[in-house]
């Protein structure tokens, strides 16, 4: 039946889908950057993935420690994982990888932090599939592969709860994009790892 009721707008994207839509080439290029250097063919070829890993997370670990992000991201500090990272390398009897400055300065400004945050907590979600496959090898949350294991609350939920407080946290407008290129500056980060651990 015909109606004059006007369809309604379609809702505004949030914030972590603006973030998805600006990245979403590159995340997918570095997947199948990922799979193409077939990590999970042994447990050398999955240590080159760990060392990317432990890489990034190493850049980003000053983060979950600063009070003015903790006061916007609650759990914040749980979040960290290269803990666990350094612990599947040394599963494994590998190395960490040599000590290096990190590419984030601990002083990042709050938007910057948040776009790098964005990458790593949204990086888990691809990491349940990646768990998965890393059974292959033996590895899981109790060897090897404890930092792809899903948080115990569910990694959709626990990634939802990261989604929710981060759209709805107050920025100013033009602190927008400076979120927008710290998840860009992430990426590249990662790609640069990936270049030089999984070549
Ligand atoms: C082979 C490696 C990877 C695979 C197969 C993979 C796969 C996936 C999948 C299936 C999702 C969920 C998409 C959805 O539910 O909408 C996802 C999300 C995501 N992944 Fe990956 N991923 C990989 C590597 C990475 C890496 C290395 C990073 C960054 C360090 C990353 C960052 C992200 C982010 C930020 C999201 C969240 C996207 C959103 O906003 O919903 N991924 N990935």
């Amino acid at each position: 039946m015909p109606t004059d009721t006007p369809a309604a707008a379609p809702a505004a994207p949030t914030r972590a889908e603006g973030l998805k839509a600006a990245t979403r080439l590159t995340h997918d290029r570095l997947d199948q950057r990922i799979m193409a250097a077939r990590i999970f063919d042994d447990r050398e070829r999955f240590a080159g993935f760990l060392r990317m890993q432990y890489r990034f997370h190493r850049d980003i670990e000053a983060l979950y420690a600063l009070p003015a992000l903790q006061a916007l991201l609650p759990d914040l500090a749980q979040r960290s994982r290269l803990a666990r990272i350094a612990q599947d390398l040394a599963d494994l009897g590998q190395p960490l990888p040599p000590a290096a400055a990190p590419r984030l300065a601990s002083d990042a400004a709050v938007p910057t932090a948040l776009g790098w945050l964005y990458v790593a907590e949204g990086s888990n979600l691809g990491g349940t599939l990646l768990y998965k496959l890393a059974a292959a090898l033996g590895l899981d949350a109790r060897f090897g592969a404890r930092h792809l294991a899903a948080h115990p609350e569910g990694a959709a939920r626990h990634w939802r709860a990261f989604t929710t407080a981060l759209n709805t946290l107050v920025l100013p407008p033009d602190q927008e994009q400076a979120m927008v290129a710290g998840a860009q500056a992430a990426f590249a980060a990662v790609n640069a790892y990936v270049a030089e651990e999984l070549p």
